[in-house]
């Protein structure tokens, strides 16, 4: 807890309104929760008006890269060629891509195809074929604002079921987002996302979620998606997260590749689709900034 604010002062989220007419309500709302033992967002998890217009001009080119992406991916194509695209797109913008050398990972982009559930690594040697599914997640730092979103593609022809499943993991994350209410729980999006994908007969991942993003690439909360309802953080406005489930068609189990210490694959060999969209929380629902 920080020292108590007189009413009448500049209010602690920097929008230079006096405390009264600007974050007081909201204050006397987290103390409920808190009381009710709710687990309550920290006051710099929440984001002002100014980190949002920082964010938004990050996610500009984080959606501009994926557009890129979108246009160029083709059977026959390497993997490492899609990290050239991230990579360029993104400096020519002003940006930096932020998964290189972020906590020693190689490349500008993480490419997943079929049972690679994520953050595969590009590659010289990795030729997108015909039916494969392959998730691209792009994420960037821009004036020190991050955005980060991941759109899967399909290659070819692709069987009924991996259609499928790229749809329904899409449907999850629309779920997810339906779900996020002002002074709702992070749980209920979970929860959403969950019961959408056992209805189509898939599995969500447990070990792996989305995150607080903003000031920095991954943030508190983590966001997972096998949570139950009224459960986790408070949605508080201005919170910012992603929402990016990772949908098996089989068992939910997965492993990390022991050489690279990153790419995470189903236990089963079964494939794993993924969608990622970065909203913050507003007085009213929910505004998406990354898709
Ligand atoms: N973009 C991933 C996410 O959604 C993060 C990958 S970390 C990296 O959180 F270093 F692999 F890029
Ligand atoms: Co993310």
């Amino acid at each position: 807890m920080s020292a108590k604010i007189s009413r009448n002062d500049p209010c602690w989220c920097g929008s230079g309104i006096k405390y009264k007419k600007c974050h007081e309500a909201f204050d006397e709302r987290i103390l409920k929760f808190r009381q009710m033992k709710k687990i309550v967002p920290s006051r710099k998890m929440i984001k002002t008006r100014a980190d949002i217009d920082g964010i938004k001009n990050s996610a500009r080119i984080n959606i501009a890269v994926l557009d890129e992406v979108a246009a160029n991916i083709k059977e026959g194509m390497s993997t490492q060629q899609i990290d050239e695209i991230v990579y360029k797109t993104t400096t020519k913008m002003g940006g930096i891509p932020a998964p290189l050398d972020y906590e020693g990972y190689p490349k500008s982009v993480c490419t997943s195809i079929n049972e690679q559930v994520c953050h595969g690594i590009p590659s010289e040697d990795i030729i997108l074929r015909s039916g494969d599914i392959v998730n691209v997640d792009v994420s960037t730092e821009y004036n020190g604002y991050f955005s980060d979103s991941s759109r899967m593609f399909m290659i070819g022809e692709v069987s009924e079921e991996k259609q499928k499943l790229v749809r329904v993991a899409k449907e999850c994350v629309e779920m997810g987002l339906a779900a996020v209410k002002p002074w709702g729980f992070l749980g209920d999006v979970g929860a959403a996302v969950n019961e959408h994908a056992i209805k189509n007969g898939f599995s969500v991942v447990r070990e792996i979620g989305g995150h607080g993003i903003g000031l920095e690439f991954h943030e508190d909360p983590w966001v997972g998606f096998t949570t139950k309802p009224g459960t986790k953080m408070v949605l508080a406005p201005g919170l910012c997260f992603t929402i990016e489930p990772m949908i098996n068609m089989g068992e939910p189990d997965i492993y990390i590749d022991d050489d690279n210490g990153w790419t995470a694959y189903t236990q089963d060999g079964l494939p794993s689709a993924q969608w990622e969209i970065q909203l913050v929380v507003t007085e009213d629902g929910a505004q998406v900034l990354t898709y």
